[in-house]
């Protein structure tokens, strides 16, 4: 359980610390109060990156060059009755901003109880599921947005699919590089490329391989909301691949095939793509659906209890789907954002914890 989370110079926090004791909380507060902020730094703490910023400098508050949220936790005693009974541990994450040589850089660091860990070592200890307004757009906005679902549930999960990932976008980025290198010196660097292909093909397959058993996973699993069907619109990435496509990368100067190219097809009464034929509130089912098995998936494949994040849905959301939500809650801790008390369901209030934020309250307590 979340027990407490401090931001300092992050967003619009100066410095403030929310305590958290019961299961379920509500943060009530106006637009732009920091609800939406709250959150981020609760799912960065949680996934290591932001749901929303494209730069992790965006996460620093204005002006200064250092942000950092900690957090405490508690795990229950193990049930298997394994080494350690209840233990407190602290998460940490800084960003920190700099300039190198004129060039703006930016650095995330992750701690465990202070000690240091690389980010494939250190995401999966707080596991988290997000829902929020922008998940609404999934369906009908762009790829990426497609492969972050993905992401999103198999980087929890599976530290192998972080290390995979996190090599294959360096590799990507080296490789891309170079294609641009000789897009316009015209050289060969045959030698170059032979080391990068066999990296960018490595790690990819990792991520083909496990994005697929994930869709598999989704697809074969129960339905209750809308019987969705997830196509994998994979690009395979492989040494023919490369080759076939050799001339064109070269006069683009990017990698053109690749699992950074991903898409999924989401189909719903039988073969009907929901992104072309399914009405706002099916396309609204569907995505509700994925990420309720999201949280099954990883309910089932880690041993703590995932957190919920509910930013700001209650308002967007008509009573049937957020009956749908409240009910696939569970045991999870729950922390819900919202600008009016009004809209959090009868069947919560009763239970919950309600922390005020105002338009000034970012910096005190
Ligand atoms: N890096 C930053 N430094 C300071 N303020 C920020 C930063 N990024 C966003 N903000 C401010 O945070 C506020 C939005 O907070 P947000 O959590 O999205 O509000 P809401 O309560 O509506 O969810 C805006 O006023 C925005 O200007
Ligand atoms: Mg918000």
């Amino acid at each position: 359980m979340l027990k407490s989370i401090s931001l300092q110079n992050f967003r619009n926090y100066k410095k403030r610390t929310f305590e958290f004791d019961n299961p379920t909380v509500t943060i009530v507060g106006p637009n732009t109060s920091g609800k939406s902020n709250l959150i981020e730094g609760i799912y960065l703490l949680s996934n290591g990156k932001s749901f929303r910023a494209d730069k992790d400098v965006q996460m620093v508050a204005y002006g200064g060059e250092m942000g950092r949220v900690w957090a405490r936790l508690q795990t229950p005693e193990r049930s298997d009755g394994g080494q350690g009974k209840s233990t407190d541990l602290k998460l940490e994450v800084v960003v920190t901003i700099g300039e190198v040589a004129g060039i703006k850089t930016q650095h995330k660091r992750y701690f465990i109880n202070g000690v240091a860990k690389r980010r494939a070592d250190y995401v999966g200890t707080m596991p988290s599921v997000l829902f929020s307004p922008q998940d609404l757009d999934v369906i009908v906005g762009s790829p990426g947005l497609r492969r972050s679902l993905l992401d999103h549930v198999l980087e929890q999960t599976d530290r192998d699919y972080r290390i995979a990932l996190l090599g294959y976008k360096r590799a990507l980025k080296q490789r891309n590089a170079l294609l641009d290198l000789v897009k316009k010196t015209g050289e060969s660097r045959d030698k170059q490329f032979e080391y990068w292909d066999s990296l960018v093909i490595r790690n990819g397959n990792v991520l083909t391989e496990k994005r697929e058993e994930y869709i598999d996973y989704l697809n074969s699993s129960k339905k209750d909301t809308l019987d969705v069907k997830v196509v994998y619109d994979k690009s395979e990435i492989t040494a023919e691949r490369l080759d076939k496509y050799k001339d064109a990368e070269r006069a683009v100067g990017v990698t053109l095939v690749g699992p950074h190219r991903d898409d999924l097809i989401i189909h719903f009464e039988k073969f009907r793509d929901l992104k072309l034929f399914g009405s706002r509130g099916q396309q609204r089912l569907g995505i509700l659906q994925i990420k309720f098995l999201e949280l099954e998936y990883i309910r089932s494949r880690v041993d703590n209890e995932p957190i919920l994040l509910l930013d700001d849905i209650f308002s967007e959301l008509d009573e049937a789907h957020i009956n749908l939500i409240l009910e696939n809650i569970g045991d999870s801790q729950t922390i819900i954002t919202t600008t009016h008390e009004e809209f959090i369901p009868a069947k919560i209030k009763s239970k919950m914890e309600v922390i005020e934020l105002n338009a000034h309250s970012a910096s005190s307590g």
